[in-house]
């Protein structure tokens, strides 16, 4: 998808240089046969090889109407966390009953708009939103489908900020014997649910299958009991996202394969051996589908030396389009969009253009000579970059552009001031004579 013709980056058969002149910079640039292909791998390697399989993307990573719109044509399900992403899909039509609606404090009025439209699952994540979600469910005359979020206490490999399926989370019910189980019977008992099973997702930007299988195994255990207190039988597991990606040479992505086959065969074996029918599984992977469809091109502006000590390029953009770097220490891989079949020659780091002094986008960035006016491209900034994006130093949100097989169309237009501002007021004891 990313290639060099006549010494200039495209993508998806697009030249960046010209869409940076159309669409100005900072701008996130997607191709559309990358999200296309992961979709492709995910329903060969996953849902056509397991009855009832079904992937929910996860809108957190990269979300906006024409994205809805590209899950929703691919066939695949949506995983939203607030009443903000369950508009934003439902105003793009996407069909409520392939939406499952997660996220630790789920809101009243996020609870009415998802019940009263009707959304496929609640993932059910605290000991108070199943009475919130039956007593909205008897005033409106609904019965939901629900799952139960439990954290397996894993310890996965990533960054502390995202690893979720620790005893010690937020999310979740820890798997305390006089926690879930109590749960669990409230949902069967329940007039308003229809109790499916169980939902777990360990961490993001995961390169290891091991944590997956631990916590596949402590979630066997609840079903097992489940069938063997309620005699009730869990008939779906959703097993989360967070497959990584490679964003630098020493991380390598790893097929989706590597981590669900192994999982399909402990579950296809234990519910074999039991007796039961086997569950619907559910993926919800976001990074993985959305990281490495896209870039971000910048423009170059000021470059100081700083001698002997290192050199700093300033772009157009930065931890307000980008904050990974600054927030997980993500390290990302870059080119010049221009230059782009140029050697590299120096060693650099490249800053956005924020008053902090952790504003970096890369640290040692090899790049052929920068000069001002250069462009430079981001690679793998398709996730929890835009959808991260803020307005510090009232900096305006970038553009998103889609890209596919040389054609270009506007995603996102860029922020304006006005759209900044729109919400501001001056107060009447403020605005003087
Ligand atoms: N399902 C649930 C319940 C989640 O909480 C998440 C991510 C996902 C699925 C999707 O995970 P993925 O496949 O994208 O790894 N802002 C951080 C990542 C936070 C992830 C939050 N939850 C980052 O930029 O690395």
């Amino acid at each position: 998808m990313i290639e060099t013709r006549n010494g200039t980056l495209f993508l998806d058969g697009c030249d960046t240089t010209k869409l940076a002149q159309k669409y100005g910079t900072p701008l996130y640039i997607y191709s559309q046969t990358a999200i296309e292909e992961r979709f492709a791998e995910l329903r060969r390697d996953f849902v056509e090889r397991w009855p009832g399989a079904r992937v929910a993307y996860a809108a957190k990573s990269f979300f906006c109407l024409g994205m809805a719109r590209l899950v929703a044509e691919a066939g695949m399900c949506l995983d939203v966390v607030s009443g903000g992403e369950l508009r934003t899909a439902l105003a793009a039509g996407f069909p409520a009953e392939r939406i499952e609606f997660n996220g630790n404090n789920k809101l009243p009025g996020e609870l009415e708009l998802a019940i009263e439209n009707s959304v496929g699952r609640m993932i059910i994540d605290g000991a108070h939103e199943l009475e919130d979600i039956e007593s909205i469910c008897r005033a409106k005359g609904k019965r939901m489908k629900v799952l139960y979020r439990v954290t397996p206490g894993v310890k996965a490999d990533s960054h502390d900020y995202i690893v979720t399926g620790k005893k010690d989370s937020k999310f979740g019910f820890p798997l305390d014997e006089d926690v879930i189980y109590p749960a669990v019977e409230a949902a069967i008992r329940s007039p308003y649910v229809d109790f499916l099973g169980f939902h777990f997702h360990i961490g993001s930007q995961l390169f290891k299958n091991e944590p997956y299988l631990q916590a596949t195994d402590a979630i066997l255990e609840l079903v097992r009991h489940v069938k063997a207190c309620y005699g009730v039988e869990v008939r779906e597991l959703n097993l989360g996202g967070g497959f990584g990606i490679a964003y630098n040479d020493e991380e390598e992505r790893k097929p989706y394969r590597y981590y669900l086959d192994p999982m399909m065969e402990r579950i296809a074996a234990c519910f074999d051996e039991m007796g039961l029918l086997r569950p619907a599984l559910v993926v919800e992977p976001g990074r993985s589908i959305a990281g490495d469809a896209a870039i971000t091109l910048y423009t170059i502006g000021s470059i100081k030396e700083i001698k002997g000590l290192r050199k700093y390029v300033s772009v157009d953009g930065g931890m307000t389009d980008n904050i990974r770097p600054a927030l997980y220490q993500a390290v990302y891989r870059g080119v010049l969009a221009n230059k782009a079949s140029q050697p590299a020659e120096e060693i650099v780091t490249v800053c956005g253009k924020c008053c902090e002094s952790g504003d970096i986008i890369i640290k040692d960035a090899k790049l052929p000579k920068a000069e001002r006016g250069d462009l430079l491209a981001v690679f793998s900034t398709g996730a929890y970059g835009y959808t991260m994006a803020s307005n510090y130093n009232s900096i305006p949100v970038p553009a998103v552009v889609l890209v596919r097989n040389g054609r270009d169309e506007c995603l996102v237009q860029r922020q304006t001031w006005e759209q900044m501002t729109a919400c501001q007021r001056i107060p009447d004891s403020l605005k003087g004579e």
